[in-house]
Formats: structure tokens, C-alpha cells, sequence
């Protein structure tokens, strides 16, 4: 195929070009109908906002410059199919689960799925079968869910409809995809992969093996995160035929907006062509320029970076070393405290910072002005290290609570607030991260148990970072009415 051509870029310029007079929308015109906004983004860029008509198809039943571009992308990555996303790699996560599973179908994921992962579960009604992620104690983060988990679980399971994978995580760690994949599909179950962070896999032998090279079905993969196309836009997968492409784009009309914006839709044609061009190009360098970062950060006193050492321990089978994942816990600074230095003083802004780490990503857009910048700004804090003593390593997790209904009846259910040491025995409305490693304590439609109450305390007095409650101070919590299982479950 044509990789050199790029069909809706093109035909947006040669719209833009011909002077179309427009009476449609989007109401701007063109611009001038926001010209503070044209003048600063620039005529061109605003001349592009156009929407569906003959000329530039229809992504709801796309049979022309989508259709052509979305086919290109799949030739590309080497999928069958290939469906371009405008609402992020969210709206790609919730289609796959909504491909595979209806109301009351089970699917295996990892519990520190992304919030998607959630939505899909909502939306769709499915039940939820966690898999804990394995953890790294030394950089006290999460890694990947082992082949071992998974084949048990669908022993136990054989009815799943689906294997949900996180892969390659926010950290750059990889599961063993390819032995989930043989897994999963001598059940004849679907590998539904979260590739929000790996569309560059493809393009260089040294990174993990991309999810489609390893056999996955269906892989949602950021397009805009690492390979170049603007925020939000996405890159949707599909292979094989254990599910049906009708069913997927059935699914994708459910949630998608039907005015795609084609300035973004210009963007994933672009950085499929760019790729095509030049990624093999691109991604060596941004390795090159990661492995210079490593080699300089890992020499600082106090700092800790992970690399092939990692590789082995349980969850982790390769990792990618784009993701510059830093543990100063050595410098006796958190992540957040050097994220919060760097963006203050040296004007640089990192990718994540949990408690012990901060992640640098490395990409296609980088440069070694920047690279030697970051450098130099870290050599100088950890000039200020204070560390005197090992931090005291969270307790071992709670184990998952039994989950009475699923998260879309939880969801549905009416709910009340009331206070977090009042909640034995309630069913929780709501969910609660704890980063790191980033992992549900409780997810909607859990029972609460003294044992996550606890658990919360002590996190709480150790300054942890909890996410998800409507109550940021934890003291509070969202449960279901009328629904206290204390006595029936003698829950203590
Ligand atoms: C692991 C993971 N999955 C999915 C997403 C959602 O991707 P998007 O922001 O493209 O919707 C993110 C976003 O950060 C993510 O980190």
C-alpha cells in the first residue's frame, strides 16, 4: 500500500484550498467567527476544523478518505483493521470491552486497569474478574499480571469472555504477552489489549514485542501519546476473527461523537505516515537518547533507574527504556517533591511522579538539548540530598474485596455519604487508588471490610496519595442504600 499518501490530510487541504463557501457547520466558519482564537493558532490550522461531508466521508459508515486512511493504518501495524479514535484511547478501551462482553459476562483484568477499563465495565455491564498485578518492592511499583494467573483464572472460568492486559505499563514494564495470548486463545478467549503506552513498540526489534505482533485481537493503542498525532486522537485494532469488525464499529457509533474533529483526524493520518516514513528512524533515537539519560541518572548518589535487571522478575518478561522511570527515594525527596522542584525551578514538567519515582518520557519529539537539560537540572538536586535513613515500605495489600453486584448495578444504585470508619459491611459506590502502585483498594459494588479501613488509616498517616472518592480527605465515602451486608456476611 501507498504509506507515502495520507487521504484525509490531503483532501482537507484540497478543501481548504478550494474555497468552499460554508454554509455548515462547525459555526465559526473558517474562523471568523472566533478570531481570537484564528490569530493566535493561525489561519491554516482553523481553515482545517471542517466537518463530515462527500469530500472528506463519514466516520460513522466511513467508505472514502477514512476508510482509505484507516486501511493505511492497518497495513501499517499489521492489523486487519484499523477504526481512528477522537476521544482518546478511553473511548477505544471501553469499545473492546463492549465488543466482547454484555450484561453479566465475566472478563479477566488486571485491578489497576485504567478508569476506562471501568467506564467499559459500566457501560457494558460485565463482570470483573481481577488479577492482582505483580509488585516491585524495591521501586515500589506495579507491574504486569503473569501467564500463571491468567491460565488459573480461566480455570476456574472457562464462561470469560475476555483477557483484558495493560501493556506496556505507565512504567515501561511488560507482561509476557505472548504466553497470555497462546493462553488465553487455547480457551478461545479474546486478548483485548490497553497499548496506551506502546504505539511506538513496532518500530524498533529492541523494544517489547507490540501486542498485535504478539496475536492480541483487539489493541487500543494512544497514537497521540508517543508516536506524534495531537491529543485525544487514538488508534483502535483489530485481527483475527474471533470478533466480528461490524460488532467493533457497532460498538464505536455507540459512544463516538459524529462531528469528528479533522484536525485531529488529519493528525493520525499524518503520524501513520510519519511512522511509515520515518519510525524506525524516529524511535532509534529517542532510545539512543533515553539510554544517554539512564546511563547519566543512574550515577547520581541516592538515585535508582530500573533496567534489564528488571526483566524476569515476576509480571515483568521485557521492558521499554523510553519510559525513564527515576526512584529517588535515595535523595530523601518523594517523586512529587522532585516533580514539583524541576517544574518550578529548572522549567521542566515530567511525565507521572508517585511516591518513590518520577517518569521521564522519552519520545519521537525529543531532543538532546533537552535531554542534557534534564540531566544537569537533576545532577543539581540531588546536590540538596537530605536522605538520612530507609523509608518505611507500605504493608502488603489488602486482599481484593468480594464484589457483591457488579460495577453498572453499583453504579445505577442509589447511594448515600457517610463517614469511612461507619462503612463495615457497606457497599462501596465509589473507588480508592492508592498510588503508589497505583492499584484499587475498592472498586464499585465491593463490600467494605475493617480490613481496608485500616488499611486506608495507615495510608493515610503516611501521607500516601489516595485517589477517587468525592471526599479528597478519605474521611467520607459514597455507598449503596439500604445494601449493609454486616450481618449476613459477618464481616468484622
Ligand atoms: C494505561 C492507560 N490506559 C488508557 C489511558 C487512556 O488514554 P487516553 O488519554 O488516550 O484516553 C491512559 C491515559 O493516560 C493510560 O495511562
Amino acid at each position: 500500500m501507498k504509506q507515502t499518501r495520507a487521504p484525509i490530510f490531503e483532501a482537507v487541504k484540497k478543501h481548504s484550498n478550494n474555497k468552499i463557501i460554508p454554509f455548515h457547520v462547525p459555526g465559526h466558519k473558517g474562523g471568523g467567527g472566533l478570531p481570537e482564537l484564528r490569530d493566535y493558532i493561525g489561519e491554516h490550522l482553523i481553515a482545517i476544523d471542517l466537518t463530515c461531508m462527500p469530500d472528506l466521508d463519514n466516520i460513522c459508515s466511513p467508505k472514502g478518505v477514512i476508510h482509505e486512511a484507516e486501511k493505511l493504518a492497518a497495513n501499517l501495524y499489521g492489523a486487519d483493521h484499523a477504526f481512528f479514535l477522537t476521544n482518546g484511547t478511553t473511548q477505544g478501551i471501553q469499545a473492546m470491552i463492549m465488543s466482547v462482553c454484555a450484561e453479566g459476562d465475566k472478563i479477566i483484568l488486571p485491578r489497576n486497569a485504567h478508569k476506562s477499563a471501568l467506564g467499559g465495565l459500566i457501560l457494558s455491564g460485565a463482570l470483573p474478574l481481577y488479577i492482582n498485578p505483580e509488585i516491585n518492592e524495591e521501586f515500589g511499583i506495579s507491574m504486569g499480571i503473569t501467564p500463571k494467573k491468567v491460565r488459573e483464572t480461566l480455570e476456574h472460568h472457562p464462561d470469560t469472555k475476555g483477557v483484558f492486559l495493560i501493556y506496556p505499563n505507565y512504567y515501561g514494564t511488560a507482561s509476557h504477552i505472548s504466553e497470555i495470548v497462546e493462553i488465553s486463545h487455547s480457551f478461545d478467549v479474546p486478548v483485548l489489549v490497553d497499548e496506551a503506552h506502546g504505539a511506538h513498540l513496532k518500530f524498533n526489534k529492541d523494544l517489547p514485542i507490540s501486542s498485535l505482533e504478539a496475536g492480541a485481537d483487539l489493541t487500543a493503542s494512544s497514537t497521540h501519546k508517543l508516536t506524534g498525532s495531537l491529543t485525544q486522537s487514538s488508534m483502535l485494532f483489530l485481527q483475527k476473527d474471533r470478533i466480528s469488525p461490524q460488532k467493533v464499529k457497532k460498538v464505536l457509533n455507540l459512544t463516538q461523537t459524529t462531528s469528528p474533529s479533522y484536525i485531529l483526524l488529519s493528525s493520525l493520518d499524518l503520524a501513520r505516515k510519519q511512522m511509515a516514513i520515518y519510525g524506525e528512524k524516529l524511535v532509534e533515537r529517542a532510545i539512543e537518547i533515553s539510554h544517554w539519560i539512564r546511563s547519566q541518572l543512574m550515577v547520581i548518589e541516592g538515585c535508582k533507574i530500573f533496567g534489564e535487571g528488571i526483566v524476569g522478575n515476576p509480571g515483568c518478561h521485557d521492558y521499554d527504556p523510553t519510559k525513564v522511570t527515576l526512584n529517588v527515594q535515595g535523595l530523601g525527596f518523594s517523586g512529587y517533591e522532585v516533580e514539583s522542584i524541576l517544574r518550578e525551578k529548572y522549567r521542566i514538567q515530567v511525565e507521572l511522579s508517585d511516591l518513590y519515582n518520577v517518569i521521564f518520557l522519552v519520545s519521537i519529539g525529543d531532543t538532546w538539548e533537552n535531554a542534557f537539560h534534564l540531566v544537569g537540572s537533576m545532577k543539581k538536586i540531588a546536590l540538596q540530598k537530605t536522605y538520612n535513613g530507609t523509608p518505611r515500605p507500605f504493608p502488603p495489600l489488602p486482599k481484593i474485596p468480594k464484589m457483591i453486584m457488579s460495577p453498572r448495578e453499583a453504579f445505577y444504585s442509589p447511594t448515600k455519604v457517610i463517614n469511612l470508619e461507619n462503612s463495615v459491611g457497606e457497599i462501596s459506590a465509589e473507588p480508592i487508588m492508592v498510588y503508589p502502585p497505583g492499584i484499587p483498594l475498592l472498586c464499585p459494588g465491593e463490600i467494605i471490610s475493617q480490613e481496608i479501613i485500616d488499611y486506608i488509616g495507615i495510608l493515610k498517616s503516611e501521607n500516601a496519595d489516595l485517589q477517587g472518592p468525592i471526599d479528597q480527605g478519605i474521611n467520607k465515602i459514597s455507598v449503596l442504600t439500604n445494601c449493609n451486608f454486616l450481618d449476613k456476611m459477618q464481616i468484622t
